[in-house]
């Protein structure tokens, strides 16, 4: 039986110590980064525990369990069969993003990523001189007739502008954040082959995937086609959907025997700086947390259903995305008086701390991401303080 979650009180969640809650000032609502305000998963919270109990805090070593929890999961949730063996562990999806290319490619090999996205995705790729290139998503007219309720579709031409100047790597966020898009296998196929045809590796940061709404059906990138699997590594981890990003655990793998060979210089040191107590989480969280996971994408679900009406009835000339997935809203300001950087102003005037639109890139300006994995208590505040200043 699936049951909501319980959001703590704000006093109770001030108590944390995670960013979210050192980040800002006691008066300030912070909906910016990507943590869940729920309580996590009991079985989590035993085996955390029992392991505290032994004493058990080392280092991370061989840890074939992880691989089989993965596969597990994915052949529950989405019927993709995954061998186990094939799974590495790193500490995060940046840092196995960033040893990756470190491992396959050089300084001034240029990345593509399809804006607005992630902002993590350009720091990672610049702190190794790795250059990003943009192929933006096509934004689409507000009364576009187009069944697409995202309110952007990929631009095919424009990566394969990016792929055909020389790029030698594509970073997607699938599904997409920040607007909680679910890409349809049409379009992963001919991303992937776009990438086969000019030889380009594909990293798919698939983190926020096990949170797909009821009715929709994720689809890993890997799975989708022959080229797809050859050209991609998938990224992912336990923390965005089960609330663990400090326990710093990830995954990746490849099922392209070629490049599964390539990255296995970087696999013992990798795995040595992620974590035990992540690691065991990770695996409870795949293996035994199916429930919890469905009673987080109801309750998030209807949060993000509560936020719409929220909006429609106190920012009119607001309009926001309508995400498939995870816990993440879109917002555009662009016909308010708040300018470029909304979230800045709304930081300063309304005490509300939203993330700033302008370093997801291109198509960022006049937007902020909120984050609404939080109680319908806050969710009201956080509009009520904003309202007046639209
Ligand atoms: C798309 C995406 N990838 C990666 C991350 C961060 O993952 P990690 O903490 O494992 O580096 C986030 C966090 O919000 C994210 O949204």
């Amino acid at each position: 039986m699936v049951s909501k979650l319980t959001t703590p009180s704000l006093s109770e969640l001030r108590q944390r110590k995670s960013t979210k809650w050192r980040e800002y000032d006691l008066d300030v609502l912070p909906l910016p980064v990507a943590e869940m305000d729920y309580p996590i998963a009991e079985p989590i919270i035993d085996a955390v525990s029992e392991m505290m109990k032994r004493s058990d805090t080392g280092y991370l070593g061989k840890f074939p369990e992880l691989g089989q929890a993965f596969a597990g999961f994915a052949a529950r949730r989405w019927k993709w069969k995954v061998e186990p063996e094939s799974i590495r562990i790193a500490t995060d999806v940046g840092v196995a993003t960033i040893e990756i290319l470190r491992t396959l490619g050089a300084p001034g090999d240029r990345v593509v990523v399809m804006p607005p996205v992630y902002p993590a995705f350009y720091n990672w790729t610049k702190e190794i001189n790795f250059p990003i290139v943009e192929a933006p998503l096509t934004k689409l007219a507000r009364d576009s007739k187009s069944d697409n309720h995202y309110g952007y579709r990929v631009d095919l031409a424009a990566l394969e502008r990016e792929f055909a100047a020389g790029a030698k790597f594509f970073v997607i966020s699938n599904p997409h954040n920040p607007l909680g898009m679910i890409f349809s296998v049409d379009e992963l196929q001919d991303m992937a082959a776009l990438a086969k045809s000019y030889g380009v590796i594909i990293l798919s940061d698939e983190i926020h995937a096990p949170l797909t709404y009821r009715g929709e059906v994720f689809t890993p990138f890997a799975s989708v086609s022959d080229d797809a699997r050859n050209q991609t590594i998938t990224l992912t981890s336990a923390s965005k959907s089960w609330n663990l990003a400090g326990m710093k655990c990830s995954i990746f793998f490849t099922e392209n025997p070629e490049l599964h060979e390539k990255l296995e210089p970087l696999v013992k040191g990798i795995r040595h700086r992620a974590s035990l107590v992540g690691a065991v989480s990770h695996v409870v969280a795949f293996a035994e947390c199916d429930s919890w996971l469905d009673s987080a994408i109801e309750t998030i679900e209807n949060s993000g259903e509560h936020l719409q009406k929220l909006v429609a009835a106190h920012w009119p000339q607001v309009s926001l995305s309508q995400p498939r997935n995870s816990y993440l809203s879109w917002i555009d300001f662009s016909k308010t008086q708040l300018g470029e950087d909304p979230a800045a102003q709304l930081l300063e005037r309304a005490r509300v701390a939203l993330s700033s639109g302008i370093p997801f890139g291109s198509g960022g300006a006049h937007h902020a991401r909120l984050n609404f994995a939080t109680s319908a208590e806050i969710l009201e505040e956080a509009v009520a303080r904003i309202a007046p200043c639209l």
